[in-house]
């Protein structure tokens, strides 16, 4: 089958943004811009190789950064126009297959999805070039140099145009050849080359996405980073059966929050998978997760009795409804308390651990906490707090190799949430063991910053995603207990 390549194209300056650096190299989220694109690509499963064109001025910064992404093979430096850029991209793929299947990117699209990546690379299977694009919004007007307008096309018919740009090697070589023998040639993408000089190839146009922004201008910078700020991620990759113990033996776990629920359930499983776990709570050990001195006291106990701490997960929280004027006083503080002070204290006095092992700290959000609703006014606002608590974390600590992230399930079966809401209809809730099994899948992981959506899915081959995941945490539990070391489809490799 023929290989995939995304190209990166980050060879500009940015002028319009108008910073010392180049756009591409602002950091959002906790990384830079050209760093969350790479990330798309390496995570993207279409994508088999990626080269980073960048300008020849911070061609180290790209090495730096690209050596953390196994799929990048290439770095090197782009050229004065963008289309020059994609011209040198080209010779550097010159060895390849003619049906190498190839996709440039702005490097400044940092939102990206893998749906669109994926979109792409099938539609090469027909067509050798695509292209990505919205409906627009706006009507579209075209002026002359007098800013007249010259005509109005119908709005159905116009797009906003996009990257990633897919082709094949053979076709966008072959135009590339013919636009660069002509001393008329101007373009501002790849798309526009083929329409121009392979007007035989119909360019496909796949569905792009409103997410996609393109930092261009001073004030894209800002939409970007809200986009980040409410942005989740879906779940990581489930990790196999079979791999669970040996991920996790040898590790070791605090939970907070550990009496019950979700908390109960993540030091259950992370325990019959052989890890080393610690679970501290109010009803079990005394533990006050809202009280300094009782979460710096269980963190020195547990390393003291293991030697390390490999990941610490807060999943303690309060759901008091009312309206604010009706909660007690009392109810509002320790509310506030318990969901967002104990994160940071559990933050604060964990950090010198998760330091030395490289690990990561797990907090829980709740779905209010992208806007607020009447009645849960402490809960939702304290659960936002703990999302800015992650983003800010996972920045400061980047450096360290510390990684922080926060599971946002959905409903989920919780003795806090029958206390609050009464029985629900069976099947309409998420079952905790099944966030708990996600939420080690988040441990294991190499994320950071993320927000991570647990969801439950309608039924899949008619059953309901719970029967899904009890099936799956019990192969998991099985293979914990017959011991196997490692997947068998690993040990073949
Ligand atoms: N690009 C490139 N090589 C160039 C010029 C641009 O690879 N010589 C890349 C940019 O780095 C960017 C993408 O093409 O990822 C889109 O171009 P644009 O937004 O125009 O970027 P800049 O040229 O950097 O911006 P400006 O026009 O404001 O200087």
């Amino acid at each position: 089958m023929a290989k995939s390549v995304g190209i990166i194209l980050a060879g500009g300056t940015g002028a319009r943004v108008g910073l010392s650096i180049p756009k591409q190299l602002i950091k959002i989220a906790g990384k830079t811009v050209m760093e969350h694109t790479i990330a798309i690509f390496q995570d993207a499963e279409a994508i088999d190789e990626i080269f980073v064109l960048m300008h020849p001025d911070h061609l180290d910064v790209a090495q730096q950064i690209s050596a953390s992404y196994p799929k990048v093979t290439k770095v090197i430096a782009g050229g004065q126009t963008r289309n020059e850029t994609t011209r040198i991209a080209l010779d550097a793929l010159s060895d390849s297959p003619p049906d190498t299947k190839l996709m440039t990117h702005d490097a400044v699209r940092p939102l990206l999805s893998t749906r669109i990546i994926n979109d792409c690379v099938k539609a090469l299977d027909e067509y050798d070039a695509v292209d990505v694009a919205i409906a627009s919004a706006d009507t579209i007007i075209e002026v002359n140099d007098e800013k007249v307008i010259t005509d109005i096309p119908p709005r159905h018919r116009m797009r906003r145009g996009q990257t990633p740009q897919a082709f094949r090697l053979a076709t966008l070589v072959d135009a590339y050849k013919k636009a660069w023998a002509d001393p008329n040639f101007v373009a501002t993408d790849d798309c526009t080359v083929i329409l121009r000089y392979r007007p035989d190839k119909p360019i496909y146009v796949v569905e792009g996405s409103d997410h996609n922004v393109k930092i261009t201008e001073p004030i894209d910078i800002f939409i970007a980073d809200k986009l980040f700020q409410i942005g989740s991620s879906a779940a990581p990759a489930h990790t196999k059966p079979s791999e669970y113990s040996h991920i996790l033996k040898g590790k070791v776990l605090v939970v907070l929050g550990a009496s019950y629920g979700i908390g109960a359930d993540i030091a259950d499983l992370a325990a019959s998978f052989g890890a080393d776990v610690h679970g501290f709570s109010r009803s079990g050990t005394g533990t006050h997760v809202e009280n300094a001195d009782h979460v710096e006291a269980a963190l020195q106990e547990a390393y003291d009795k293991s030697g390390r701490i490999d990941y610490i997960v807060v999943t303690a929280g309060i759901l008091n409804r009312g309206r604010l004027a009706d909660v007690p006083m009392d109810d509002i503080v320790n509310g506030i308390r318990v969901n967002y002070v104990a994160p940071v204290l559990a933050a604060r006095i964990g950090l010198k651990y998760l330091q030395e092992t490289k690990g990561q700290l797990l907090f829980f959000t709740s779905s209010s906490y992208t806007r607020g609703r009447a009645d849960y006014s402490v809960y939702s606002s304290s659960k936002a707090a703990v999302v800015n608590l992650t983003q800010a974390l996972a920045d400061e600590w980047s450096e360290l190799g510390v990684r922080v992230n926060c599971i946002n399930p959905e409903r989920t079966g919780t003795p806090m949430r029958s206390k609050a809401f009464g029985a629900e209809p069976e099947g309409s809730l998420l079952s905790s063991k099944a966030v708990a099994l996600t939420s080690i899948d988040v441990l294991v992981s190499d994320l950071t910053g993320h927000v991570v959506d647990v969801r439950r899915l309608d039924g899949a081959g008619g059953m309901s995603r719970t029967e899904l995941e009890a099936i799956r945490i019990q192969e998991a539990l099985a293979a914990a207990e017959a011991g196997e070391p490692i997947d068998p489809d690993l040990r073949d490799v």
